[in-house]
């Protein structure tokens, strides 16, 4: 078979590095995808089982801070384009382990853009996807307007430092290199294969099991929060049309209370399952805040849509239906990736997470 382009994806086999590679398998089948992923406790091969075969999906277990590998890969493959997704991204591992985070997300990228540098020379009709988060602007207070590509930085987690000194490096390789770089600036994703350490499959995996669900504080954190097949839709479209050494703003515009979108997942994984309406929501624990947890966050989108062409299509009803129903249908996908050696390990990170539980009012 004779691909088109050949693309690198690394952190492929993760939540929104998965996603990607359906999307765009099914948006760009002409391409070829080269998935580079170094299976940490959060990538697991098992997510993309059934493109075990497919010719269009090439999956390479390599580590981003390994130039030697990232050398060969470049080599062997010779992409024409990166999506660079591979990074730690949970804030609540940031703040207890932070070095593996500075390891991964700071030098992992300058790995990465020196290899793509030193791969495409002078090529300027290649893009490196840089996906970066809106938590790099800190946070909001309840009338602030949403961030947009100028608000200054000012990161306030681990997590959030360290990817946002990865862009730092990559608007640095943009200019003195003249890499062409574009980098995406998101809000919460959330949707299928999200591993469940982080909010919307923790309630999701607790309420299937019965099992009590943490909100932390009193759960009045607000987030911005957007399917995942969105996100990847516009990370298709900055590739294409992202202007190097650009950033983008990606977001849902859907702001919601974490204690509101805790009842509406409860309450739609009750649905599922025909209990009664409002059966789960005694599960809510109040458990010890995240320390240093951001109010709010999200994101102003004007550019992305006038630039890009690029505009949020599922709506956060549609969304959560779709993302129950597959967690219902992916029993085994939650066991697999939630296995007891994977269990202890996330035991030994979450510290503030055994404080006494609350009742929920
Ligand atoms: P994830 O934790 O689900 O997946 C990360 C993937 O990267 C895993 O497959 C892991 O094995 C791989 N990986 C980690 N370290 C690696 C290394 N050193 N070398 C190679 N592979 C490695 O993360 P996610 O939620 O899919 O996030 C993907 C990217 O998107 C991250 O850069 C994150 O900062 C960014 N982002 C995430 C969100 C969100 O809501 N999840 C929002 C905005 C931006
Ligand atoms: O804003 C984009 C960011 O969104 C991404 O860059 C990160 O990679 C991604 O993990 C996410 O960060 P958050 O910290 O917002 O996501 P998380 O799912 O961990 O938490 C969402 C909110 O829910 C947050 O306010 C903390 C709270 N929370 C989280 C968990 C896991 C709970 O109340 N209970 C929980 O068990």
């Amino acid at each position: 078979m004779t691909f088109t382009r050949t693309l690198l994806i690394t952190g492929g086999m993760g939540f929104i590095g998965s996603n990607l590679v359906r999307v765009l398998r099914r948006e760009r089948p002409g391409w070829r995808l080269i998935n580079l992923d170094a299976l940490t406790y959060a990538g697991h091969t098992v997510t993309l089982d059934d493109l075990r075969d497919d010719p269009g999906h090439v999956f390479v277990r390599a580590d981003i801070t390994d130039p030697d590998a990232l050398r060969h890969v470049f080599d062997t493959f010779q992409p024409d384009g990166v999506f660079h997704l591979a990074a730690e991204s949970h804030v609540d591992r940031s703040i207890d382990a932070p070095l593996a985070f500075v390891r991964t997300n700071v030098e992992g990228t300058v790995h990465l853009l020196q290899q793509a540098r030193q791969a495409w020379g002078d090529r300027r009709d290649v893009r490196f996807v840089h996906v970066s988060t809106d938590e790099v602007f800190g946070d909001l207070g309840p009338d602030d307007p949403p961030f947009s590509e100028d608000t200054p930085y000012h990161p306030q987690s681990p997590y959030a430092a360290s990817k946002a000194a990865a862009d730092h490096m990559a608007r640095a390789w943009a200019h003195t290199f003249a890499l062409p770089v574009v980098i995406t600036s998101c809000t919460n994703n959330y949707g299928p294969a999200q591993l469940p350490e982080k909010l919307l499959p923790v309630v999701i995996t607790r309420a299937l099991r019965q099992e009590p669900v943490p909100v932390y504080g009193q759960g009045l954190n607000v987030r911005d929060w957007l399917f995942v097949e969105d996100h990847a839709l516009a990370l298709l479209a900055a590739f294409e049309r992202g202007q190097p050494g650009r950033t983008y703003g990606i977001g849902g515009e859907r702001e919601v209370r974490n204690i509101d979108l805790v009842h509406a997942t409860l309450d739609a994984v009750d649905q599922h399952l025909h209990r009664p309406p409002g059966h789960s929501r005694p599960l809510v624990r109040f458990v010890t805040d995240r320390p240093g947890h951001d109010r709010r966050y999200a994101m102003n989108i004007d550019r992305a849509r006038r630039e890009l062409g690029w505009t949020p299509s599922t709506t956060l009803e549609d969304g959560l239906q779709r993302t129950v129903a597959w967690y219902l249908h992916h029993t085994a996908w939650i066991d697999a990736v939630t296995s007891p050696e994977h269990r202890d390990f996330q035991t030994r990170w979450y510290q503030h997470r055994d404080a006494p539980p609350q009742d929920a009012p």
